[in-house]
């Protein structure tokens, strides 16, 4: 085995969703902000970054064709069916020398390459599974939908919210994904699942998710400012 700051990284960026809540009729990834669509911006932090060799992009199935016109560097693989299955269809086409995976979602597409320096160093450090989050700036309370009943107010302080990329040794996120529940949203809990730790590491706000309409003239805003 390499160094520890020495071990071959990947990044793999899912960007198979059609991001339904975006409403722009087409699958979110090619939606443009600043004159380039979200998979160009969210795939330059990896593809620039001095530690990161290889990246693959998991796209919609009928759409590698111009995933990779747009990301010529990257490895393009079909998404599957809910992000987990795309998630692991990036990991079967990792080479086989790579030991640290970064998975990043495409809709987080400004994220500072400060986040991904700080992902690396703590899997440098020896964790097997680091996630950047960010404090919660809204009063967050229980709610049954069923009878409309609000519950307890959580103690914001003890929580954060979970940015991605998430990074982890790629035996980890094997082993994680082997058997994994479909519909698991993250990869982290994925990893805790099976009985691993999970490191936290400081996000940023520019790695918010695209997700509604109004957040395209936030990225426009955090595009401008370069
Ligand atoms: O739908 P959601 O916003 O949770 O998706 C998170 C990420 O997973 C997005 O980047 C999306 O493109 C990706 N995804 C995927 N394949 C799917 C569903 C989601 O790559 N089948």
């Amino acid at each position: 085995m390499a160094a520890d700051d020495q071990r071959i990284v990947a990044a793999i960026v899912v960007a198979a969703g059609w991001g339904e809540r975006l409403g722009s009729g087409g699958p979110k990834a090619f939606v443009a902000v600043a004159g380039r669509t979200l998979l160009e911006h969210a795939t330059e932090p990896f593809r620039t970054h001095r530690r990161v060799r290889d990246v693959i992009l998991v796209a919609p199935a009928n759409l590698t064709a111009s995933a990779a016109e747009l990301v010529p560097s990257a490895t393009v693989v079909p998404g599957g069916r809910t992000r987990q299955e795309s998630v692991a269809r990036g990991l079967a086409a990792l080479a086989d020398d790579v030991e640290l995976v970064l998975v990043h979602d495409v809709a987080r597409a400004f994220v500072p390459p400060a986040v991904l320096d700080r992902v690396l160093q703590a899997l440098d450090a020896g964790a097997a599974a680091v996630v950047p989050v960010v404090p919660v700036t809204d009063t967050i309370r229980a709610y049954s939908a069923g009878t409309n009943e609000l519950g307890a107010t959580v103690d914001r302080s003890s929580l954060r919210a979970v940015q991605t990329p998430q990074g982890f040794s790629r035996a980890t996120l094997d082993a994680a994904h082997a058997g994994a529940d479909p519909d698991a949203t993250d990869d982290a809990s994925l990893v805790e699942a099976i009985g691993g730790q999970v490191v936290a590491v400081r996000g940023a706000e520019e790695a918010f998710k695209v997700t509604v309409p109004l957040d395209l003239a936030r990225a426009e805003a955090v595009a401008a400012r370069g």
